[in-house]
């Protein structure tokens, strides 16, 4: 078997998956994040390795496989966190994770000083959650520590180097620093000179199907692992959901409903550039993109609604009671912005809203509102992908989105395309151990590894009836980013 290792940012989890995609066996293990000032997000790296270390002890204490049957490790990782280690490849500093906001400053000295020559190289806006501008602030206010920094690596590079003694970082999680130039496909001269960035702190750069070395002797007697088992370089958690999702050509989106939504899709050419109002990173498949739009609010306005409103009722019955209510809520709209947004809107001033509110209103209806305003956000991100020709035949629906009916069949209306769930919704940790299995030669490339691995289920199909409703309100919707945006400011 191989095991997929899926680091995030509350807990890991790692998957035992057999050659057939069969999962044998999961364990997790939770570790601390620590906000010391607002605004600060901070982890110990040495946490993920023994959380990482405990779950596989775990696994291998199931019995249901042994370390020599454990073939090949990938990995999936929490991206744009910053992790500094010195010359002896000790780490400096808590790792500052993609949830620290504390770099305004230095967003704005990025584009003061490069503008939109930025955005071409990187395909990106230099945002606080990005790690160039986290790797300035330390430069600035810890000169101390920039000044003994040797290396520079990404959350799940830093776990693997633990385990094998080698630096490297995957493309996918490259991308995620605003440090590579996606063209060229190599580290940014330009950038690193403008800031004054040691080159040799970017580490050599890896596919994510790459061999990375097997596991060192150290680390076979930490975790009872064979130091037979090989490592491949793994990516960032996004694209390795999109893996595990079979988003591997442009036909497929993915609509991905967390505590932040995602919408996703897989760009077959590095030259597409959205300007920043999109993000674009390299794919965990080899030569390939995808470029994605966060909804900071998605499932997080579904757990504000139902903590304020619904504290002492279970998250199902709260969501399907919005079958109770009508398509369009009965004139009730939200808009999912409570905590600011990312795209297409990026404004972190904006707040949400119900609009419409009439005296016969039931919870149900606020209820449906939010459902639908989650989607009408959605629906935003795919409009900039209609502005550049994109037509999906397919939404693949994962996440809190996929574990309702009601739910994919308002996405299916609102975004009038077919809409589908998957059968073994696994997240990031299967794409990580399908590159394992593909790194290890169990399949010649990804797109034979997802036949076998990735199935549908579920079919939800546009309403046309009421695609018309939704396609009305997502007019109204759609001007009351413009109309409230001055509330705040
Ligand atoms: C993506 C992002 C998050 C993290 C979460 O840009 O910041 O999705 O990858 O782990």
């Amino acid at each position: 078997c191989v095991l997929g290792v899926d680091l995030g940012t509350s807990s890991v989890k790692v998957s035992a998956v057999a050659k057939d995609g069969t999962i044998i066996a999961q364990e997790g293990m939770a570790f601390p994040l620590r906000q010391p000032q607002p605004g600060y997000a901070e982890q110990d790296p040495e946490d993920w390795v023994s959380a990482t270390t405990v779950a596989i002890v775990r696994l291998i204490l199931t019995d249901k496989l042994k370390p020599a049957d454990i073939k090949g490790i990938s990995y999936s990782g929490q991206m744009h966190g910053l992790v500094l280690l010195d010359k002896d490849n000790q780490v400096l500093r808590p790792a500052m994770l993609w949830n620290d906001t504390r770099s305004t400053k230095q967003r704005e000295e990025i584009m003061a000083k490069m503008g939109q020559r930025f955005i071409k190289i990187t395909h990106n806006q230099p945002l606080e959650g990005f790690t160039l501008p986290k790797l300035l602030w330390v430069k600035e206010n810890e000169p101390e520590i920039f000044a003994q920094a040797h290396t520079m690596l990404l959350p799940k590079d830093y776990l693997r180097f633990r385990m094998t003694g080698k630096l490297a970082v995957d493309y996918s999680d490259a991308t995620g620093t605003v440090m590579l130039d996606v063209e060229k496909q190599r580290w940014s001269q330009e950038i690193l000179q403008t800031f004054e960035i040691p080159a040799s702190l970017c580490p050599p750069l890896v596919r994510s199907i790459d061999d990375t070395g097997n596991i060192d002797d150290w680390y076979a007697e930490y975790s009872g692992l064979s130091p037979a088992t090989r490592t491949f370089a793994g990516g960032a958690d996004n694209a390795c959901g999109a893996v595990g999702a079979g988003i591997d050509n442009p036909t497929k989106v993915l609509s991905s409903i967390g505590t932040s939504g995602v919408v996703l899709k897989y760009e077959p050419d590095k030259t597409t550039n959205y300007d920043g109002v999109l993000q674009y990173e390299d794919h965990a498949i080899p030569d390939a993109f995808y470029s994605m739009g966060v909804t900071l609010a998605a499932g997080y306005s579904l757990s504000w609604f139902k903590k304020t409103f619904a504290a002492d009722e279970d998250f199902t019955s709260v969501v399907e009671s919005a079958g109770q209510s009508t398509v369009g809520a009965n004139g009730l709209l939200f808009a999912p912005y409570i905590v600011g947004e990312r795209a297409p809107y990026a404004d972190a001033d904006i707040r949400g809203s119900f609009i419409g509110i009439d005296g016969i209103h039931q919870r149900t209806d606020f209820v449906r509102a939010v459902l639908e305003g989650i989607i009408f956000s959605f629906r935003d991100l795919m409009a900039e992908y209609e502005a550049k020709g994109s037509h999906f035949e397919t939404v693949v629906s994962i996440g809190g989105g996929a574990k309702s009916p009601l739910w994919q069949q308002i996405q299916a209306n609102i975004f009038n395309t077919r809409v589908v769930s998957l059968k073994n919704e696994q997240g990031p940790g299967l794409g990580a151990a399908m590159l394992a299995a593909v790194g290890l030669g169990w399949y010649r490339s990804i797109a034979d590894c997802t036949k076998v691995f990735v199935q549908f289920k579920d079919v939800f199909l546009p309403q046309p009836a009421n695609v018309k409703r939704y396609q009305k309100l997502h007019e109204i919707y759609k001007q009351i980013y413009p109309s409230t945006k001055e509330i705040t400011h």
